[in-house]
């Protein structure tokens, strides 16, 4: 595993494991097969209702709390006491504190949203705060007229929609991109893309190792998500091959610069 640093020196994997749409009855068995296979970073949310079964597998499990970084995301809120509350109630589902806490995305009253997030890090609730899915204005008026810079901004980023110019803004700002759907959630044949499939042929890899090393190779964390034992371990096997530059600019000519689930909707 290759990890990074925060902009508040705390280091994290750069790959970690999505629960998204994992049903609560399955999200133990697939938390525990992840950190068997090596993950230490997990991603949950309020809306993902699994926020207890990722705490119980991690309690369950032989790795010590201190050792994996838990990712949890509050629904946005009209304002800075219901914020709060909703944080509370995420930590005590999740133990005594939660690694990382996002807005998950944009509302009504996102700075002071963001206000109740830096309030929690203070009282040591939460370890780190960030965003999810913000963008242009949104995201910057939080870096304007907030005192926290976020540690990360989670937000769609996959070979059809890079981010690269987003991207270059977060590294100037020292905020670290996460891509969500890294695999597009492996919808309309996507592993199926002949550039890729050629790639991995070459590498002796499958076409969602090249679509994650894509990224992590451009220093975006990535969180894959799987059910299935085999993938979940194939997903965390990024760091014993690297792309060429060919490689880079063939996938670089896949990207549509627009959202890709905003299509099938
Ligand atoms: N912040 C946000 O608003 C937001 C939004 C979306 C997602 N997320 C986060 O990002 C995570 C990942 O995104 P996602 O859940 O949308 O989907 P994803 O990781 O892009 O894709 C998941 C799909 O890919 C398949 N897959 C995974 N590894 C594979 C492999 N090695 N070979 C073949 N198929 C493979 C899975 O199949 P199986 O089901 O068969 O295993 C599943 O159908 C989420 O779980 C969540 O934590 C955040």
């Amino acid at each position: 595993m290759e990890y990074t640093t925060l902009n508040n020196e705390i280091k994290v994997p750069m790959v970690g494991f999505g629960v998204y749409q994992i049903a609560p009855s399955e999200t133990v068995t697939a938390v525990t097969t992840a950190l068997q296979k090596g993950y230490r970073m997990i991603d949950t949310a309020d809306y993902y209702h699994n926020e207890k079964e990722v705490s119980q597998a991690v309690a369950q499990s032989d790795v010590p709390r201190e050792q994996v970084f838990i990712t949890s995301k509050i629904q946005p809120t009209a304002d800075y006491a219901t914020a709060m509350k909703e944080i509370d109630e995420s930590v005590s589902r999740i133990g005594d504190y939660v690694d990382l806490m996002l807005i998950h995305w944009p509302g009504p009253a996102n700075v002071e949203n963001y206000r109740a997030l830096e309030d929690a890090q203070k009282a040591g609730k939460v370890r780190s705060i960030g965003l999810s899915s913000f963008y242009g204005q949104e995201y910057q008026e939080i870096l304007d007229k907030c005192d926290v810079v976020p540690v990360v901004d989670q937000n769609e980023t996959h070979i059809f929609h890079q981010q690269r110019e987003f991207h270059e803004q977060l590294e100037q700002d020292e905020v670290k991109l996460e891509a969500w759907s890294p695999l597009v959630e492996g919808v309309h044949d996507v592993f199926e893309t002949p550039i890729l499939r050629q790639i991995a042929q070459k590498h002796h890899r499958t076409t969602p190792q090249i679509m994650l090393r894509f990224l992590v190779q451009q220093g975006i964390i990535v969180l894959p998500r799987s059910e299935n034992p085999a993938y979940i371990a194939e997903d965390i096997d990024l760091f014993s091959f690297e792309l060429d530059i060919d490689d880079m600019m063939a996938i670089y000519k896949l990207d549509q610069e627009q959202s890709y689930f905003d299509n099938l909707f």
